[in-house]
């Protein structure tokens, strides 16, 4: 089979516009889950083990191409300069097919199809050996869909709903736009294809008719769970898939030991690896190549992306985590905000009200309230007051603090960077330390209290206006 599958080449269209989106950017890259439409096609190809893979571009081409440069290296990219239809696209990648056995062709704006149906069309059409296979399902209202006509005689044929006559509209069989040619026979008829239809294009779906004519035989698959083949053409089509999307990739870590309290609205991408025994709680979502190992819990409404966490760590909601690493036992939140590279020792602590950027907490280390913390590293079993914060920058450049172990920092500290502190130091509360402080030492730096004896009988003298005060 798997040597089968080198004389396979794959051929995703994705040059047409999808006018019906509104939008600048092309279909294939409208985010869906967070990923480009077309990521999931591709990744149905490569799952299915198909190698040969190229990417037909044409509206906003140079997009495509870079998104494809930096996910995916191994897809070629194949230029359609016009978009004259879907035989003229395919026709516009006949040098490079043609070198393979057959071709398969498929739409870049159908996310939902899986790899499972892709292998079978494959292991049916080599079963088979027949010249062009395709898939086919049935729709309980098929109207807008392209239709497939099964002649008394075998002869297979499909129709666009633009072009169809009367009995024709009445078939419930759609074209799925997922086939399979031989590359001869394809080459021999594509030529023939013209653009005498309802919207003046070239369309692929007549060489099954030409191919069912001339070269030999046609194969159809019916595949039965329809909503694979949804594809995506307007802003509401985006939101349906999105939907399935999301609740296939949940159902799927569910059978591997997630624990989701409510799938209806916690939102997982196709890239996130959960462990076993991951709790979710409603309103959570997980993006990226976030990786969340077993026993950790995700808050309420906590929004996670590119992030990793190792065991029984806990992030209660809402936080907001991204590109950053939470070590084991570690706790996180609530309202707590993590970014930039940001590390989270075993057991530490970071809590209420606290942003960290590009920092490390050092193993059992803790920041409880209201800090910010920007480009500083902290040292172990240190305890940050409420209200501190690192002052990284100083208009012009960022600068780091680095604070020891087994610190003590009084509340409200500015650290006012590049500076540092050694060891088992201490701040004293509302200081603001421009200075190092060395090992064991404890920096104070503000003004010395003054008490005012008989401040309110004075007060009460002077009168009962504020003036007193305001002099003060
Ligand atoms: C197409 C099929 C239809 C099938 C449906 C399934 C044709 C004529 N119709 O209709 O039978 O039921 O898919 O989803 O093939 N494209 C290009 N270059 C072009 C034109 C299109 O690359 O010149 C690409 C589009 O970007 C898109 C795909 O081909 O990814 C299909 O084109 P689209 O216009 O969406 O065709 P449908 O109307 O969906
Ligand atoms: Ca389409």
């Amino acid at each position: 089979m798997n040597t089968e599958l080198g004389s396979f080449a794959v051929l995703i269209l994705a040059a047409g516009r999808g006018a019906r989106m509104h939008s600048r950017k092309p279909k294939v890259l409208q985010p869906l889950l967070e990923e480009p439409v077309v990521y999931y096609p591709l990744k149905a190809v490569r799952d299915a083990g198909l190698k040969n893979i190229s990417l037909l571009v044409g509206f906003g081409g140079e997009q495509v191409e870079a998104y494809l440069g930096k996910e995916w290296p191994q897809v070629g990219v194949i230029w359609q300069k016009e978009q004259l239809g879907t035989a003229h696209a395919v026709k516009a990648a006949q040098e490079w097919w043609r070198k393979f056995e057959h071709v398969m062709v498929l739409s870049g704006d159908v996310p939902l199809i899986q790899a499972g149906t892709l292998s079978d069309l494959v292991d049916k059409h080599l079963r088979a050996a027949s010249q062009c296979s395709f898939i086919s399902f049935l729709m309980d209202d098929p109207s807008g869909y392209s239709r497939v006509v099964r002649r008394a005689d075998g002869a297979v044929r499909i129709i666009e709903d633009k072009d169809a006559v009367e009995e024709e509209l009445a078939i419930h069989e759609i074209n799925s736009g997922v086939y399979i040619f031989d590359t001869e026979s394809l080459s021999a008829v594509i030529e023939k294809i013209g653009w005498a239809n309802a919207l003046g294009e070239y369309n692929i779906t007549e060489a099954v008719a030409l191919i069912g004519e001339t070269e030999g035989d046609v194969n159809i698959v019916v595949c039965d769970d329809r909503s694979e083949l949804l594809g995506v053409n307007t802003p509401n089509d985006l939101a349906a898939t999105a939907e399935v999307l999301n609740r296939r990739i949940i159902s799927w870590h569910m059978r591997n030991g997630l624990k989701c309290m409510d799938p209806r609205t916690t939102w997982v991408g196709p890239r996130v690896e959960l462990g076993p025994d991951v709790f979710i709680e409603p309103g959570a979502q997980i993006w990226g190549k976030s990786a969340i190992a077993s026993g950790v819990r995700i808050g309420a409404y906590s929004v996670l992306r590119d992030v990793t966490i190792d065991q029984d760590a806990v992030v209660l909601g809402p936080s907001v985590i991204s590109n950053s690493h939470i070590g084991k036992n570690a706790e996180i939140g609530p309202f707590a905000a993590l970014r930039g590279e940001t590390e989270v020792c075993d057991s530490a602590k970071v809590g209420r009200f606290v942003e960290v950027k590009k920092s490390r907490i050092g193993t059992g280390s803790k920041v409880p309230h209201l800090s910010y913390i920007g480009d500083a590293v902290i040292g172990e079993e240190t305890n940050i007051g409420a209200g501190t914060i690192t002052c990284n920058y100083d208009g012009q450049n960022k600068h780091r603090t680095t604070i020891g172990a087994r610190c003590f920092v009084g509340s409200d500290t500015m650290f006012v960077a590049p500076v540092s502190m050694g060891d088992e130091a201490h701040t004293a509360a509302g200081s603001v330390i421009t200075k190092d402080v060395p090992e064991g030492a404890l920096a104070i730096s503000r003004a010395r209290q003054d008490n005012v004896a008989n401040w309110s009988g004075r007060v009460k003298i002077e009168g009962k206006e504020k003036k007193g005060i305001e002099e003060n």
